[in-house]
């Protein structure tokens, strides 16, 4: 995530629970067919390797993860900088392969060893210096058939679990298509415009294209004049099976992602909009937005306080003209006065510019 942001929205929720309220931030929610890429897309958002991926079903309960947001430590007393805290186990988990392996696990506890699916959610927090206070959720594949120990309405189930989550005016959809299957086929796209018609807050995500058959791009679609989504489409490679099978790194595959736009003759003339870092950066944006939406409830909130000063102040009377209350009186209103100004400055100030 971009530090910029990530210290302006610190700012913004310091100063809101100063005045009593809070900051929500969208929730953003992966939603798309199993294995369409899913659990990679949001690895790759959140720039840790931490999630189960891989073929078949994997991801079989809901993650609920909470980034967040932590001061650098005392360098005189120095402590972890980064660490992740699961709700159903007290112990601070500073390695992300163990993490990943104690998802697995609670995966296994709860929803059993054979394909079931399970509603409860596992609760993951990860506080670091570099992650702003967001929540995301990766979700189970929408699938059709049932195997192993699915129930025979597996579809619907899974379905509903999924509409739990984006159904929430609060959430960003992430309609993760894999680009080497018909669009039309999309169960993302689908479920998405269910709950978001006008495709407002929904991101059109296509992975695999590098899977795509020689001689087909998903040109049209990733300019979008296939499907209509006022925030876009945007493509992504992520790494392979076999890439996590060799342990690939991020970073290299963040660079082979580069390099794959960059030389590829369909996607040249649109590489900078596509990728991984265009998609963060989009949601940047997003984030952005939706802060600049509450902004007026800030101001009003802000002025609703400074008018209560202001009457309590009266309200000491003649009486205490020359006491102590009232230079206590006068000098929180002086306070708050600058810190209204400071505020609101800091606000307006802002500059927020991604293309
Ligand atoms: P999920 O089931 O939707 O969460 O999908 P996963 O993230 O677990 O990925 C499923 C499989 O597809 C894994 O084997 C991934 O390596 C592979 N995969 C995901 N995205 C891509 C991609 O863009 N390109 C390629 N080649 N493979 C991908
Ligand atoms: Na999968
Ligand atoms: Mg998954």
């Amino acid at each position: 995530m971009d530090s910029d942001l990530i210290k302006l929205v610190n700012r913004l929720q310091d100063t809101f629970s100063n005045l009593g309220g809070e900051l929500d931030m969208p929730q953003l929610v992966v939603v798309g067919s199993q294995s369409s890429g899913k659990s990679s897309v949001l690895e790759n958002i959140v720039g840790r390797d931490f999630l189960p991926r891989g073929q078949g079903i994997v991801t079989r309960r809901p993650l609920v993860l909470q980034l967040i947001h932590t001061p650098l430590p005392d360098p005189a007393a120095p402590t972890y900088t980064e660490w992740g805290q699961f709700l159903h186990v007290d112990k601070r988990f500073t390695d992300y392969n163990e993490i990943r392996k104690e998802i697995e696990q609670e995966t296994f506890r709860v929803a059993g060893q054979n394909k079931g699916i399970s509603k409860l959610p596992i609760s993951l927090k990860i506080y670091s210096p570099d992650v702003l206070d967001l929540t995301l959720v990766d979700l189970p594949g929408l699938t059709k058939i049932p195997v192993g120990d699915q129930p025979s309405d597996i579809e619907r189930q899974i379905r509903s679990l999924v509409v739990d989550y984006i159904t929430k005016p609060n959430s960003v959809i992430l309609a993760v298509s894999p680009a080497n299957v018909d669009l039309a086929n999309s169960d993302a796209l689908k479920l998405a415009r269910s709950v978001d018609p006008q495709g407002r807050r929904t991101i059109g995500v296509l992975t695999k294209l590098d899977l795509m058959d020689a001689g087909t791009n998903a040109l049209d679609i990733l300019t979008g004049r296939v499907y209509p989504l006022k925030l876009g489409f945007i493509g992504v490679v992520n790494r392979s099976q076999q890439d996590i099978n060799s342990e690939k790194r991020m970073s290299d595959a963040l660079e082979s992602e580069t390099e794959f736009f960059r030389n590829h003759a369909a996607y040249r003339n649109i590489a900078h909009k596509n990728g991984t870092k265009y998609l963060a950066r989009t949601l940047n944006q997003v984030l952005m937005n939706h802060i600049r939406d509450k902004l007026p409830d800030m101001k009003a909130r802000l002025n609703t306080l400074m008018g209560q000063a202001q009457q309590e102040l009266n309200s000491f009377g003649d009486a205490a003209i020359f006491g102590d209350k009232n230079q206590q009186g006068a000098l929180i209103l002086r306070l708050m006065n600058k810190f209204a100004h400071d505020f609101v400055a800091s606000i307006e100030g802002t500059k927020v510019d991604i293309s």
